[in-house]
């Protein structure tokens, strides 16, 4: 499953273009917040800065900002915290799922260990919060206390699921919302705080960055079935007992024998090849993969309807692009 083969390639310099040198003034803001004389925290924070991610979660704060009236100062402050609060949770994360990689190298728990990962994370949390607090941006920092409250139960939900093997549709959405498009969404509504939107463009910006939220995971969670190279480890989930939609979709249209089969052996955790094998042949079969690409795809068209109400400009049309490439994108 490689997918959307038949998807429009829509290319990250297609909506980036649009706040090119906005997002170079989100990166001094961003570079500028990291700035440290601690030897080891030094000496990390370099070996982290080195390895860029894709950034999307600034650049929606600033194409938010940008169709809502315009960046302002506010608007790259707003964009280099949600960064340092992401890559936090990034940090925790692998910890959590004791992963090795991260964005193409070593993660950092897996150079320094668990206790200097823990710690790194809690330093960009806290960095992110005095960036904001330095400025008085309460607003901002309400919106983004609660996604980073949201993301922790997000996460916390998610461990006691696996331990439960828990494979409802429902709790996988609650969970997705939490972890991943709540952090999304706080990026829209921060960028349209930044630019002193009205009631109405906020809250349809702010549920924009939900949906496409919800579809950037459903993404995520596809990449752990396929074997393209993503820069992080893929069939990760599946070892963890961490059942995500496609599988779900599969085993809730399974007949029952095959559908305990295939629970028994994803309970044994850390799989050989050939059941990992098995495990892909059955969600393709079934059209687990199918299923969670077009659940994909109908958030994207829900977040692109809620473009609507704003008027046609450069930073809008950017925006719809976005969410194409949130579907289509490689990594
Ligand atoms: C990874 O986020 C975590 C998820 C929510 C799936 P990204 O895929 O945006 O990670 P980077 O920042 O580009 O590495
Ligand atoms: C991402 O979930 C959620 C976060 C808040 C970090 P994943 O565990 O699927 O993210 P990756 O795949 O490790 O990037
Ligand atoms: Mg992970
Ligand atoms: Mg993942």
């Amino acid at each position: 499953m490689e997918g959307n083969q038949k998807e429009p390639a829509v290319a990250v310099r297609d909506f980036q273009s649009v706040v090119e040198d906005d997002l170079k003034e989100f990166s001094r803001h961003f570079k500028a917040a990291m700035r440290v004389d601690h030897g080891l925290l030094n000496l990390v924070l370099q070996y982290f800065l080195r390895q860029k991610g894709k950034r999307i979660r600034p650049l929606l704060v600033l194409l938010t900002a940008k169709t809502c009236g315009g960046i302002r100062e506010r608007s790259y402050r707003a964009a280099a915290l949600v960064e340092l609060l992401h890559t936090a949770t990034l940090v925790h994360d692998d910890v959590v799922d004791k992963s090795e990689k991260r964005r193409g190298a070593f993660s950092i728990n897996a150079l320094w260990g668990n206790k200097v990962a823990v710690l790194l994370g809690d330093y960009f949390l806290s960095r992110g919060l005095l960036l904001a607090l330095e400025h008085d941006d309460f607003d901002l920092l309400r919106v983004l206390s609660d996604a980073v409250k949201r993301m922790s139960e997000g996460e916390l939900r998610q461990v006691q699921r696996a331990r439960n093997m828990d494979i409802d549709e429902e709790s996988y959405y609650r969970i997705i919302s939490d972890k991943t498009a709540s952090l999304l969404s706080a990026c829209t509504r921060c960028g349209a705080l930044s630019a002193g939107a009205d009631d109405q463009s906020l809250k349809a910006m702010g549920e924009y960055g939900e949906q496409l939220g919800l579809a950037f995971q459903i993404r995520d969670d596809l990449f752990d079935f396929g074997t393209q190279e993503v820069g992080k480890p893929v069939g990760a989930d599946l070892q963890k007992k961490l059942v995500t939609l496609p599988l779900i979709h599969a085993l809730e249209v399974a007949d029952p024998s095959e559908r305990k089969r295939i629970l028994r052996i994803i309970r044994r955790g850390k799989q050989s090849k050939e059941s990992r094998q098995i495990i892909l042949e059955f969600v393709e079969s079934t059209g687990g993969l199918a299923y969670a690409q077009e659940r994909m795809k109908d958030h994207v068209k829900a977040a692109q309807s809620l473009l609507e109400v704003f008027p046609d400009s450069e930073a809008r049309r950017a925006m719809y692009a976005l969410s194409h490439y949130v579907v289509s994108r490689k990594k």
